[in-house]
């Protein structure tokens, strides 16, 4: 079963086509870095060994087949969208690591690790401009309006979170701003595009991306969840970042709040000199655990997951509806 389906229940009536349309995106994807320039060809080889789990083009694909029962694959268009997000998904998370100083992703090194900062950050660039070349192929031009946009505000989201690094007071409002634009948007996109180019109707459009939007700003919880008390190995990409980095998730920012005015400086103190050991990482894990905070935190993620649960109800009881109920639960149960 391929990608984060694979995390899921067994979800057989969908498995076969999702997988053969998954295969499709991957072939679409090559296709639009093929280059008979060495270097070129050396670094886009790279990242296309460098496969992640393909929640979004899934979603793409999901979207699309919830939005329209009766199609037996997804269409040529679907097949575009998805490789155009991925593409871009991808180019976000090259730069990332360069942003972040990683070293490992996808159970393998970062491309700034393996190439240098320079090779990564005109790889992502490249990446993002062979997305949009890819996306104008398409016919209408209402879908290249929609990635254009919301690939601005995955950027607004990434420039919102640098400018407030190191800023300890940040409250849950601000960092759910910047979570639902670097990555829910992304997210809701992919289901937007999937429903819309099945022909759905424009309620079942925006239902399914709210339903994105919901699981996407859940994802991320998730993400953070890992960073700070994840296994590095089993997520297969550098942790404790967030924090070495001074960007404040969720369970910090309630464990701080949870804190008496001396204990919120010392702790503050402390974080601010980072937390890289292994020992450190265990503290810390402890003391999230002492004020709740990492149970507040999975408590926030669950309840945006029943809520998009819930707004796939009016839909057909489809094969695709019950497998992207299953990649939600998924989104916060996983371990990477
Ligand atoms: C990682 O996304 C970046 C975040 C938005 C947290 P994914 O976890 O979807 O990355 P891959 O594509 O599976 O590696
Ligand atoms: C991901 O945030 C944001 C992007 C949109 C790239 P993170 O910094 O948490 O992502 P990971 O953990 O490095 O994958
Ligand atoms: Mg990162
Ligand atoms: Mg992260």
């Amino acid at each position: 079963m391929p990608g984060i389906l694979s995390l899921a229940a067994s979800h057989a009536p969908t498995s076969a086509v999702l997988a053969s349309g998954l295969a499709r995106v991957e072939s679409r994807f090559r296709e639009q870095l093929d280059t008979t320039i060495a270097p070129v060809a050396e670094l886009c080889e790279y990242v296309e060994r460098y496969r992640g789990k393909m929640l979004r083009p899934t979603l793409v694909i999901l979207s699309g087949m919830a939005a329209s029962p009766s199609s037996a694959e997804p269409n040529e268009n679907q097949v575009t969208v998805a490789a155009v997000i991925e593409m871009i998904h991808m180019a976000t998370l090259v730069h990332d690591d360069v942003l972040d100083e990683a070293s490992v992703r996808r159970g393998g090194d970062t491309v700034n690790k393996r190439k240098g900062n320079e090779a990564a950050i005109i790889l992502g660039d490249y990446l993002l401009s062979k997305s949009f070349h890819l996306c104008s192929s398409l016919d209408e031009q209402s879908t290249a309006l929609r990635v254009g946009e919301v690939t601005s505000i995955v950027c607004e989201g990434e420039m919102l979170q640098l400018a407030q690094r190191g800023d300890y007071s940040l409250d849950e409002p601000a960092y759910f701003e910047i979570i639902r634009r670097k990555t829910a948007a992304l997210i809701a996109l992919a289901c937007e595009l999937g429903a819309a180019h099945a022909g759905a109707p424009r309620s079942l459009v925006q239902r399914l991306s709210d339903f994105g939007d919901k699981i996407g700003t859940a994802f991320q919880i998730q993400d953070d969840l890992l960073d700070l008390v994840g296994d590095e190995p089993t997520v297969g990409k550098s942790l404790g970042k967030d924090l070495a980095k001074g960007k404040l998730t969720l369970p910090i920012i309630h464990h701080l709040a949870c804190l008496d005015p001396a204990r919120r400086a010392s702790t503050i103190d402390r974080l601010r000199r980072g937390a890289d050991a292994e020992t450190d990482r265990a503290a810390l894990a402890a003391d999230l655990e002492s004020t709740g905070s990492i149970r507040y935190a999975r408590h926030a993620a669950e309840s945006l997951v029943s809520q998009a649960k819930s707004l796939l109800a009016p839909l057909d009881g489809s094969p695709a509806r019950s497998a992207l109920l299953a990649i939600a639960d998924a989104v916060i149960t996983r371990a990477f």
